[in-house]
């Protein structure tokens, strides 16, 4: 089986998607006469490649991770320029793997049913999503910490390269929590008012000289006439 895996996150290879992404296929490349090809979205020069790829894919993977409650821009744009491909003879079986900062898979759900109508507008086979949530620490935890999610993810890849299905016990096993539970609501409340929750992405803001504009609404009809910070 050939598969193009698209990795759709803004941060390429050094990203979360890319270290998923390769446990994912190393699972898939693990079963004799399986290959694979992972491309970036992001290299949006490469568009007339990435569609190439699309076209002469037998299976194809979209992975990204949930960017304002949906798609990187690189992703959308990507599926905007297959339109022509809309109900064409043969085209390949999508599979997905959407993961999200939030730490609960249903943040992820509304983007897991936009897929499947996408697949459905293409005219292919959806072979499923894979949801991951709580996936910003991952590139910066020591590869010990990462073991299970790595494990699982070799796993679904194998399982897939030889039996063309994702294995819905896994993926059930990615997608916890669902929702967080009262005592886990709790606990993050408390680290909420401590001010723990929003620390990382505060120091992310400031890395990126974006933490004065953090509330900024530039689209809000009234925008001109608000107060600067
Ligand atoms: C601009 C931006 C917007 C994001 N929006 C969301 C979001 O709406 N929901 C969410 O759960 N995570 C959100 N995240 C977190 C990413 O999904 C998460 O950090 C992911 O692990 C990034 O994967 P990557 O390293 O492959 O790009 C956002 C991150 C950034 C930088």
């Amino acid at each position: 089986m050939r598969l193009t895996a698209f990795n759709g996150s803004p941060r390429g290879a050094t990203g979360n998607t890319a270290r998923m992404l390769e446990q994912f296929l190393a699972g898939f490349n693990s079963v004799p006469g399986n290959s694979a090809e992972a491309r970036f979205l992001c290299r949006t020069r490469e568009m007339d490649e990435h569609l190439k790829a699309y076209a002469q894919s037998e299976r194809v993977l979209l992975a990204f991770p949930l960017y304002v409650d949906s798609m990187p821009a690189a992703v959308k744009a990507f599926i905007e320029e297959l339109e022509p491909f809309c109900g064409r003879e043969g085209n390949p079986p999508l599979l997905f793997l959407v993961h999200s900062g939030f730490p609960e898979a249903s943040h992820s759900r509304p983007v897991e049913r936009y897929l499947a109508k996408l697949a459905k507008r293409l005219g292919c086979v959806n072979k499923g999503t894979i949801i991951k949530p709580g996936s910003e620490g991952l590139r910066h935890l020591p590869e010990d910490m990462n073991r299970k999610l790595f494990g699982r993810l070799r796993e679904l890849g194998c399982v897939f390269g030889s039996e063309d299905r994702l294995e819905a016990r896994i993926v059930k096993q990615l997608a916890k929590p669902e929702r967080f539970n009262p005592v886990q609501m709790a606990v993050f409340a408390a680290m909420r008012l401590l001010g723990i929750t929003n620390r990382y992405w505060d120091a992310m803001l400031r890395k990126n000289n974006a933490y004065e504009k953090r509330f900024d609404r530039p689209y809000a009809e009234d925008a001109d006439k608000r107060p600067g910070p």
